[in-house]
């Protein structure tokens, strides 16, 4: 397997001088608004010396506390099999009771969610946190008494941003049930596949839904992926239907006798009993939350309760800085582990106030944004830079005509250009806000790298130093540990573990130990279990990281992992189609689009037809959000001796690099043919 090829998968890494050379220069520090320092929740290096120093793993349990435990844990970290870590083991609590009930006391009237309808002639609703309880416990009842759902079950969940959907994340974390949620953007294969890996009883829909003014019914991707599944052998035992508008269902598809059930009515005319919370042992199953790696199937990373809670509150308070009686709003969508960790699980076990937004960030137009957040008096705002760069682009002057209250400007999920940077900081945030990128990703449930916003100035362009109990570094090729200022790029790499990362891969624990631990474990560190990101990234002299992008075949579309092999694969399916070759191509807004090169085969007439057949295979095996810039229709792809397609000699290609010395390809002769067609096409 490609993933234990380790050291040569580094040595391929796209790491060289020249790339880093394209990236910006290193920008001077800026200190955070001395009002933004005033305020923060961390003024002081405490946090390091406990979580860092020796009294490792002893100090997180300063991060246990931030929960309600039913039972105390015996053990901080249990590291008897590892890469296998277990903090807090011995321990019980349910993540439902830590993320609603302990907030039922004094704070029942305070609103949990705003609900902001895409289309502005509807009124923002607003949940509290009483009222978020009890459609829990209906709901959960539903599960548990209907479908008959217990423990350990698996559910997914193909919701789009709209309050049912933490609500049904909830009602499982309250049945110990392990919930999988599906991005709603997600074709019905995909989510096939997902409920197929997860062996899912049920999944979880609704009719349809608002998105850039269109209504788009989703209950049609439900039957899809029913099927899909049951072509795989996954019959589930229902599809539970919400409406968007309860009693006015809209969908084309009508729902099956037997196998749709919808949940108007069952929550509606259901029990208004509190559901009794599973209390479950720290290490028990949260949830499922699929992410794309090198190989064809994305893997299931599964998170548990009691780390991975302690880690999102601790980081939401620490980096973030959200505090109970802040308006707060993280405009991901909770189909990603973004959402998971900082729309539901932080902010709610906080006891704070947030937004969900069904629709598009520029709907009906690039000042939509600053208008919500100034309505609903947003403190805190969390996006990505390929939001930022959108809303630039569209209405660079809107936010200079809204005023809301914002103090943190957080970003997440690719690279932060410098100019981006200024705009949000200076435009958005009228140099009042402090900025805090944040790097992480759904394998390591919270933040690692970031700058504590009240004591670490701001680097534009740089992801800032590791969060406290975080031992980051760069490691080279060759397994050797770079100082901080080598100006060299490695592999960014996590020394020690944390209570986010994940418990393992679904099903696959060998692939979890192989794809995250194989890689280093060799020569002086043969003994050590030390965590690879797969991301590229170079450590100046003060400490601050700079993320240069993935290193494995994982591309990163407007913050979203794509992986190569799943779209090679769709382009695979289209019968024309002989080999097929996936790289990113720079974009402006999006960061990286897929870029699609494919060989006919012999005797096929229509290159047109062929890149608009494949065009489409590629949405529906994934969803729009893999729609490549184009796709290149070529007789032959550059290989190596040994067969091998080197996607570097296309990325150089289409991107006007070097692609260094060809004459050893087998088809050397390939490599003008395809200049000629990124010079016709691009
Ligand atoms: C990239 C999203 C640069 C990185 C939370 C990582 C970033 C992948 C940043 C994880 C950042 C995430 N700066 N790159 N601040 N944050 N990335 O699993 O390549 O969807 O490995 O998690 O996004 O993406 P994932």
């Amino acid at each position: 397997m490609r993933e234990a090829d380790s050291v040569s998968e580094i040595r391929e890494a796209d790491v060289s001088e020249a790339e880093i050379a394209v990236h910006w220069r290193e920008e001077p520090r800026i200190d955070p608004p001395a009002d933004f320092v005033a305020q923060a929740t961390v003024r002081d290096r405490r946090l390091f010396a406990t979580l860092s120093g020796n009294d490792f793993p002893e100090g997180f349990r300063s991060y246990a506390d931030l929960l309600q435990w039913d039972h105390p844990y015996d053990q901080v970290l249990d590291q008897s099999n590892p890469p296998f870590y277990r903090w807090f083991s011995g321990g019980r609590l349910n993540a439902s009771v830590n993320t609603i009930d302990r907030h039922l006391g004094s704070a029942r009237d305070r609103v949990a969610y705003y609900f902001v309808p895409e289309s502005e002639s509807e009124p923002i609703t607003a949940l509290t946190y009483g009222e978020l309880a009890s459609r829990v416990n209906r709901l959960a009842g539903i599960l548990r008494n209907r479908f008959g759902l217990a423990a350990g079950d698996r559910v997914t969940i193909h919701l789009p941003m709209v309050p049912e959907l933490p609500i049904a994340m909830l009602a499982c974390a309250r049945l110990g049930v392990i919930h999988s949620v599906v991005f709603s953007g997600f074709s019905g294969k995909a989510c096939g596949t997902r409920i197929v890996d997860s062996g899912s009883r049920l999944l979880l829909t609704m009719d349809g839904y608002s998105r850039n003014g269109q209504w788009l019914d989703h209950k049609i991707k439900a039957d899809e992926a029913f099927e899909a599944a049951a072509s795989s052998g996954v019959t589930l035992d229902g599809v539970a239907v919400f409406e968007r508008y309860p009693g006015r269902y809209r969908s084309a598809s009508p729902l099956r006798p037997g196998r749709d059930v919808a949940l108007t009515p069952l929550l509606t005319h259901g029990s208004d009993h509190d559901i009794a919370p599973a209390s479950l042992e720290s290490n028990h199953g949260l949830f499922i939350m699929y992410s794309s790696g090198t190989t064809g199937q994305p893997k299931g990373c599964l998170h548990g309760i009691g780390g991975y809670l302690a880690w999102v509150t601790a980081t939401s308070r620490y980096v973030l800085d959200l505090k109970p009686d802040d308006v707060y709003w993280c405009m991901a969508d909770i189909g990603w582990i973004t959402g998971h960790s900082y729309i539901v699980y932080g902010p709610l076990s906080i006891g704070a106030t947030s937004v969900i937004y069904e629709g598009v960030p520029n709907f009906p137009d690039a000042g939509r944004p600053w208008r919500i957040a100034e309505k609903l008096g947003v403190r805190i705002l969390h996006t990505s830079p390929t939001a930022i760069r959108a809303l630039r682009r569209e209405g660079a002057d809107a936010p200079s005509r809204y005023h809301p209250p914002l103090r943190l400007l957080a970003t997440v999920g690719e690279p932060i250009e410098p100019e981006t940077w200024h705009w949000y900081y200076s435009e958005i945030g009228h140099g009042k806000a402090v900025v805090v990128d944040t790097y992480w990703q759904t394998e390591t449930g919270g933040h690692l790298l970031a700058t504590l916003p009240g004591i670490e100035p701001m680097k534009p362009g740089s992801a800032g130093p590791a969060l406290p109990g975080i031992e980051a570094a760069i490691y080279d090729e060759t397994g050797n540990r770079l100082k901080p200022g080598a100006k060299r790029a490695g592999i960014l790499v996590i020394e020690r573990p944390w209570p986010g990362l994940m418990l393992g891969i679904w099903n696959d624990p060998e692939r979890f130990r192989a794809t995250y631990f194989e890689p280093l474990r060799r020569g002086a560190h043969k003994d050590r279990w030390l965590y690879c990101t797969h991301d590229a990234a170079t450590q100046s002299s003060d400490g601050y990281f700079r993320i240069l992008g993935r290193t494995d075949d994982v591309i990163n579309v407007a913050g979203h992992r794509l992986g190569s092999k799943e779209i090679e694969s769709a382009a695979l399916n289209v019968a024309a189609v002989a080999e097929a070759a996936v790289i990113p191509f720079p974009d402006p807004v999006k960061g990286h689009l897929p870029l699609l090169f494919v060989a006919t085969k012999p005797g096929t007439a229509s290159p047109k037809g062929v890149a608009r057949s494949v065009e489409r295979a590629v949405i529906e095996a994934i969803g729009p959000i893999a729609r490549p810039k184009a796709v290149l229709v070529v007789e032959d792809l550059p290989k190596t001796r040994s067969g091998k397609i080197m996607r570097r000699v296309l990325r150089a290609i289409a991107t006007g690099g070097d692609p260094g010395d060809t004459t050893t390809l087998a088809n050397p002769e390939s490599v003008e043919a395809i200049r000629k067609e990124v010079g016709r096409s691009l």
